[in-house]
């Protein structure tokens, strides 16, 4: 039986991956020390249960309660392993400027011992490490962007592109210490490949979502906003609701990264340490307007906000290009949970969590707003100058 390590492993993105890898006979070497409500300041942010309840169901899952910076620990597992994917993180861009020190211990220290503990004691296995978006600092906002208001629509449209891929600049921008943090374990993540041969990969993500995510305001809008709403309790939109992300699944982010560790390809050199961008696509974009009217049409709940100050570094548009992974993989499947999946299972889940009481709709409310916007985006790209935000 192969054997894999799983940082973060009580997370959302780390326990999906440990079931996957759970149900395909792996043995599964799991490690967190459950600092995400601590680091988010918030109790609802606790992954504990996760794992434990992943336990009860795979006899293949083994559970290390650690810091991902407790060397001698950390020595002993990776010495045996076959496999690494490394998911533990301080995952907040907002938070990250209350605790930048933690937040580099954790994010490029903890990401470094593990390349190099893998480097020393176990060199030849695949190594993934799941990066962000944010190693892009706020460089696309400074593209042509427009703002769609048609009564259906309320978002903010990219005048020049329909996605972005891996060749927007890193550096030169305003990143946040979270996104720099990132930053410099991708690019660690990349150089331990190219300087030392090993074979890794990393996976920049968009806004990765599920019913596991433990979401808190500082770190998964989707989910922090369903549940707001669904209580009936007021949200705070940092600058306007017209920004736009694109959501991906996390049982669809755990396909691609074991499409990878089962098939790591090398760049045309040989060498690996390739970087790819991971995210819903348009058609699983959606802006925070977009998103409380939804829930609003599912649920019959009217939505409660204010206006707070823009975070700073703060995307106000972003949607993944993923063509690289898909010319490397062509056997990948591609997104196979849409927008309403997402949105119906999240309702789903804290309808059970808080035992509310309403009709769900059922209807697929993003199917049209895909297919306007398709229509509305045509004209957008043969219009030469638009506003500059
Ligand atoms: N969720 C998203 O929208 C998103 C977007 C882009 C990138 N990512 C990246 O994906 C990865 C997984 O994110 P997630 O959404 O599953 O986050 P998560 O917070 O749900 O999971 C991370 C887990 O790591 C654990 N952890 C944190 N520090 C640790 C440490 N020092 N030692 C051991 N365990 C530790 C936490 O307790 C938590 O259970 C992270 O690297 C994150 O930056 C997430």
């Amino acid at each position: 039986m192969k054997k894999i390590l799983i940082t973060g492993s009580s997370g959302l993105i780390g326990s999906e991956l440990c079931e996957k890898f759970a149900q395909a006979n792996w043995e599964v070497h799991g490690v967190d020390c459950y600092l995400r409500s601590n680091l988010l300041l918030s109790k609802e942010a606790e992954t504990k249960g996760q794992i434990q309840s992943l336990q009860k169901k795979y006899q293949n899952i083994i559970q290390y309660n650690n810091n991902i910076n407790e060397l001698e620990v950390m020595q002993e597992i990776i010495k045996d392993m076959d496999a690494i994917i490394h998911c533990a993180a301080q995952v907040s861009h907002p938070r990250s400027l209350e605790i930048p020190l933690k937040d580099a211990q954790i994010n490029v220290m903890g990401t470094l011992n593990l390349l190099e503990l893998t480097r020393k004691y176990n060199s030849e296995i695949p190594f993934a490490f799941i990066s962000s978006n944010k190693v892009y600092g706020d460089m696309p906002n400074r593209f042509r962007y427009k703002i769609v208001d048609d009564g259906y629509h309320k978002r903010y449209e990219n005048c020049e592109y329909d996605s972005f891929d891996e060749k927007i600049a890193i550096d030169q921008c305003h990143h946040t210490p979270f996104g720099v943090s990132k930053a410099a374990a991708d690019m660690y993540t990349q150089e331990y490949a190219k300087s030392y041969g090993m074979k890794t990969a990393t996976f920049r993500g968009g806004c990765l979502i599920g019913k596991n995510q433990k979401a808190a305001e500082s770190h998964g809008f989707l989910g922090f906003f369903t549940k707001q709403i669904l209580l009936k309790k007021k949200l705070r939109i940092f600058g306007e609701g017209y920004r736009v992300r694109d959501n991906i699944h996390s049982s669809d982010v755990a396909e691609i990264i074991y499409l990878w560790i089962n098939s790591p390809r090398p760049e045309l050199d040989g060498k690996y340490g390739k970087t790819y961008n991971i995210g819903g696509g348009r058609k699983n974009s959606v802006s925070i307007f977009e998103t409380m009217a939804a829930i609003k049409a599912k649920t019959g709940i009217s939505p409660m906000y204010e206006d707070a100050q823009e975070r700073q570094a703060d995307h106000l548009w972003w949607i993944t290009n993923m063509s690289k992974f898909k010319n490397d993989y062509p056997e990948w499947e591609g997104i196979t949970k849409d927008l309403d999946y997402i949105f119906n299972e999240l309702i789903k889940n804290y309808q059970d969590i808080y035992g509310l009481q309403f009709e769900l709709e059922d209807l697929d409310y993003f199917k049209n707003l895909t297919k306007e916007t398709e229509v509305i985006l045509k004209s957008y790209h043969k219009l030469s100058v638009v506003n500059n935000l």
